[in-house]
Formats: C-alpha cells, sequence, structure tokens
C-alpha cells in the first residue's frame, strides 16, 4: 500500500530550525556578546546609528505583523492524513482517490468568519473548514463551511455581504456578531440570504468543537473520470465523534471566560491522543441530468436533499499533530479552491466562479507578493516546474539562460504533458449564450429549503432559533429593519415570526405576506437532522 502520509513532515523538517542552545547571531551569522544594552556615548549618552544590531532586531521586530485575512481571521489549524476508502476511478481520476488505504498528508485550517484575528471562537457564526490535501498530483485544496448552502449566489456580491458583516465601519462594533443594523439590513434587502440566515440562528453557528462540526465544500464542483464522464459534486466532511453545539447561554460566557476555547481543544485533544476524525462524502448528479431537479443544483443557497442525491463515503482524515510555529503554518497557509488536480473540476455556479479570483489575488497582498507558495507550508510535495521567475522574496534559484517557453536556445525547459501523462484538462462543456448581467429565474425560490430547515428542526431547536432571531434583532437599532426582518421570516413560518414580533416589539406579520407552501415529502432533508443540541 503507498503511503506518502511522511512526505510532508519530512519536506517541513527541511525548514525547522534548531535554535535551542545555539550562540545568538544577527540574521547575517555574526555571533554577539550583548543583547540587553543598545550602544550608546557613554553610560547615560544617546544610542548611536552605528548600532546595527540594535537596527536589525528592532526593524525585524516593526515588522512582523502581516495583515489578517479580511474574512476568516480568527483560525486554528492542525496537520494530518487523509486515507482513501477504496477505489473512486468510476468517477473521478484524482490520484488520491484511487487505491483503498492510501494515504495523502493534509493541513486543516478551521476558522471563524467575520471577526478579528483576536476575537472570541464561541460567537455566532459560520466556521471555516478548510483542508488542503499534500497529493502526489499537487496540492488540492476543499475550502469549505460548516453550513452547506451560502447568503448570495453571486460572487460580485461578496463584498458587500462582508462589508455588512463585519463591524460597522464609523464605531468597529459588534465584533464577530451578527446582532447589528448592517447585517439585517442587508438581510432584509437580499432575499436570497433566507435560508442560510435560518441556518445561521440555528445552534449549527455555534459548535462546541471544530472537532464535532461537519464541513461541506458548499459550492457545486465536478468530478471527471478517466473516460472524460462527468458528475456534479458537492462535498461533505462528517465528524466521526459525532456533532454537538452549545446553547447560546453558555456561548457567550465561554466567548468572556475563555476566547480561545475552540483552538485549545483541538490543540489539547490531539495532543492527548483524541485525534479528531472526519469522513469525506460526496453526492454526485451525472452531467446529463443537470435540470432534473426543481432547483438549480448550480445555485449555492439550496442543498440538494439526500433522499434523491445520496452520500458516498470516499475516505477518512484523521488529525493528528499540532503545528510547531502557528505563523509559519496556520497564518501562512493560502488555500484556493482554484488548487484542483485531474479530476477535479468546476462548474458555472456563480459564486465558485468569483471565488475562483479572490483567493490568490487577496493571498498576494496578504503574504507579500508572488512567491507565497514557496513558503514551506504551501509547498507541493511533488516537484514544480516552471518558467515564473522573480518576484519580492523568492528563494529558489532557477538556474539557465532560458525562462520561457517556445525556444531555439534550450531544448529542456520545462514543457507541458498530456492528460494521459498526468497534464490537467479542463472539462469541455459547452457553453452557448449571451452575454448578460442576470439571475436565471431558477434560483428565484428564496423560502421553500429555508421552510423545510424550519420544519427539519425538533421543537427544542426551533426555540432555539427563535431565541437567536430575538436576540440579535433586539441589537437591531432601526425599528424598520426589525419589522422588515418580521416580514421576511413570515415567509418561512408565519407562526416562527409572530412569536419574534411579539418578542421584539413590532406589529405582526403584514397579513398579506404568504407562507412558502410545503415542499412534497420526496424532498424531505435528511441532512438537517443529524443535529445533537446539548
Ligand atoms: C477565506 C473570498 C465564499 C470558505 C477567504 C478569503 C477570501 C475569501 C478573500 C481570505 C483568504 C486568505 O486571506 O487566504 C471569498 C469570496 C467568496 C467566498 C469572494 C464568495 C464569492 C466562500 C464560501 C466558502 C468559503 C462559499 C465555503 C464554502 C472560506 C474559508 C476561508 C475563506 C474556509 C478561510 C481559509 C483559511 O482558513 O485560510 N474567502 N469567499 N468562502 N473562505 Fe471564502
Amino acid at each position: 500500500m503507498e503511503n506518502n502520509n511522511n512526505k510532508k513532515v519530512d519536506q517541513l523538517k527541511q525548514f525547522t530550525t534548531k535554535d535551542e542552545g545555539q550562540p545568538l547571531t544577527t540574521n547575517h551569522g555574526l555571533k554577539l556578546t550583548n543583547d540587553e544594552h543598545s550602544l550608546t556615548i557613554g553610560e547615560r549618552g544617546p544610542t548611536i546609528m552605528e548600532d546595527f544590531h540594535f537596527r536589525e532586531k528592532m526593524t525585524h521586530f516593526d515588522h512582523e505583523r502581516i495583515p489578517e485575512r479580511v474574512v476568516h481571521a480568527r483560525g486554528s489549524g492542525a496537520h494530518g492524513v487523509f486515507e482513501s476508502y477504496g477505489d473512486a476511478s468510476d468517477i473521478t481520476m484524482a490520484h488520491f482517490l484511487g487505491e483503498k488505504g492510501r494515504q495523502t498528508p493534509v493541513f486543516v485550517r478551521f476558522s471563524t468568519v467575520a471577526g478579528s484575528r483576536g476575537s472570541a471562537e464561541t460567537v455566532r457564526d459560520v466556521r471555516g473548514f478548510a483542508t488542503k490535501f499534500y497529493t502526489e498530483e499537487g496540492n488540492y485544496d476543499l475550502v469549505g463551511n460548516n453550513i452547506p448552502i451560502f447568503f448570495i449566489q453571486d460572487a460580485i456580491k461578496f463584498p458587500d455581504l462582508i462589508h455588512a458583516v463585519k463591524p460597522e465601519p464609523h464605531n468597529e462594533i459588534p465584533q464577530a456578531q451578527s446582532a447589528h443594523d448592517t447585517f439585517w439590513d442587508f438581510v432584509v434587502n437580499n432575499e436570497e440570504t433566507a435560508h442560510m440566515t435560518m441556518w445561521h440562528m440555528s445552534d449549527r453557528a455555534i459548535p462546541k468543537s471544530y472537532r464535532q462540526m461537519e464541513g461541506f465544500g458548499v459550492n457545486t464542483f465536478r468530478f471527471v473520470n478517466a473516460n472524460g464522464e462527468a458528475h456534479f459534486v458537492k462535498f461533505h466532511w462528517k465528524p466521526v465523534q459525532g456533532m454537538e453545539s452549545l446553547v447560546w447561554d453558555e456561548a457567550q460566557k465561554i466567548a468572556g471566560k475563555d476566547p480561545d476555547f475552540h483552538r485549545r481543544d483541538l490543540f489539547d485533544q490531539i495532543e492527548a491522543g483524541n485525534y479528531p476524525e472526519y469522513e469525506l462524502a460526496v453526492q454526485l448528479i451525472p452531467q446529463e441530468e443537470e435540470f432534473k431537479f426543481d432547483f438549480d443544483i448550480l445555485d449555492p443557497t439550496k442543498i440538494w436533499p439526500e433522499e434523491l442525491i445520496p452520500l458516498r463515503k470516499l475516505g477518512k482524515m484523521t488529525l493528528n499533530r499540532n503545528v510547531d510555529n502557528f505563523f509559519a503554518e496556520t497564518e501562512q497557509i493560502a488555500f484556493h479552491v482554484g488548487h484542483v488536480v485531474p479530476g477535479i473540476d468546476f462548474s458555472n455556479d456563480p459564486l465558485l466562479q468569483g471565488r475562483l479570483f479572490s483567493y490568490t489575488d487577496t493571498q498576494l497582498i496578504r503574504l507579500g507578493g508572488p512567491n507565497f507558495h514557496e513558503l514551506p507550508i504551501n509547498r507541493p510535495v511533488c516537484p514544480f516546474h516552471n518558467n515564473q521567475r522573480d518576484g519580492y522574496g523568492r528563494m529558489t534559484i532557477n538556474k539557465g539562460r532560458v525562462a520561457y517557453g517556445r525556444n531555439g536556445l534550450q531544448n529542456d525547459t520545462p514543457h507541458v504533458v498530456d492528460q494521459k501523462d498526468g497534464g490537467y484538462a479542463h472539462y469541455q462543456e459547452k457553453i452557448e449564450g449571451r452575454k448578460v448581467r442576470a439571475r436565471s429565474v431558477s434560483f428565484e425560490d428564496f423560502y421553500s429549503q429555508a421552510r423545510q430547515f424550519w420544519l427539519s428542526q425538533t421543537p427544542v431547536e426551533q426555540e432555539h432559533i427563535i431565541d437567536a432571531f430575538c436576540f440579535e434583532l433586539g441589537k437591531v437599532e432601526t425599528i424598520e429593519i426589525r419589522k422588515a426582518a418580521v416580514d421576511m421570516f413570515a415567509r418561512v413560518d408565519r407562526a416562527m415570526a409572530e412569536q419574534i414580533a411579539q418578542r421584539i416589539g413590532v406589529s405582526a406579520p403584514d397579513a398579506s405576506i404568504e407562507q412558502v407552501a410545503d415542499l412534497p415529502p420526496s424532498d424531505a432533508v435528511s441532512i438537517l437532522k443529524n443535529q445533537v443540541p446539548i
């Protein structure tokens, strides 16, 4: 059985320094005799410019912060291994999903979305669940969340969404929570948020630990096998240790008493050998069945009901090693939905298409230029060669005179290879249409699945949702926004909205508002029923 699990460990070891017991030196290797006193004129005189040691030490310190991630700034990561359950070659060429028992090193970073790098972790928020697979064919990143859908349908609205979700710009309040006017103003003015807002008000948004939450790729991707046959695919992570949430009262208390609650749990459990495990599963829709459903499978505000499209398990991930250095590993890792391997491709999901631009773009500034792929945590375990050169922080010494493709001077410059030799070829989807800025009509059912989610919840969970709406909307100062929210969520469930209205001091939903019809029983959504509240 093939096992390349140690490849990433071995690679990182080459970059790990052993400072213990060594003489203290400057960055240029000069041994030092004194590290506590600046070089001054006399014992009581001014520090002199000549003090290269002081200047180097202080300059490095002055520059040691980098920008935090524009979203998902607060996070925590761990190393692990993914093991394939068996041959998935009928659906994908991806090598790491091949032979049973094949192992691939991984790094996972969990995060909150809205809060800054120092914010509390048990806030009401979506959680990020991003995985980098260091495969033999290059890095594959599955950049997911713990909620299977998203607030918006088109990436062009992401800056608007995040501007509304983040602390308000005039006073930087509130940090990492959704109890404010701009968030709810965005919700009531963008009805596509209805489904995700229901999940966001549920216990899913206050997980007990990173070990006990699900993960979802959210967007629709594509699997392609060696015969060129394609399936649309949704990715799921199922926690082997089960799913648990906090209740709001304890979440708030913990946020005050131990803002590091989730990272501490992850770190301590891994140190204790209680390794978090997650099974990777997929839902698959054959390419030919794209239009078989009563929702658009490219719409990221919709789930795919598991009764209709069952899960197929592909393997298990075990997180078994903490980082040695938070900055070098957790902070410097750069995930990107566009990091794929042969057999994994994209769909035209308009949210995914925009994400394909955003990640590298933001990392160029966050990680200081175009060479962040050379940082130890980001390096693939397979070789990489191309004609890219230079730029800030370049570490590789590329030999040779020719750094371009077709040429007559050097016949051994890096060359492309055929698909049969591992080259990546995009799925040749046939596309016809006019250039437009318009949403497909099929995206416009905003409420059916939101109601389905509500109906899937137990009475206790429904009570938690109502409490969450009341807490969050109760913090909204603009009464018109509270009222608009009550009216909007009366489309999901009138009785729910009436209770909320009463408790937050606005009038009952307008009589003209119609609650959306229930979906037929065949569309019941088992994915929603796994939650175990405590
Ligand atoms: C992080 C953009 C939607 C999951 C980020 C970052 C950006 C971004 C700019 C910061 C990356 C960095 O600094 O390294 C976007 C855009 C979206 C979008 C433009 C929609 C148009 C989503 C969705 C998901 C998601 C739908 C879940 C499926 C994540 C995660 C991270 C992240 C998990 C943190 C990665 C890490 O731990 O480093 N996103 N995002 N994003 N995004 Fe998105």
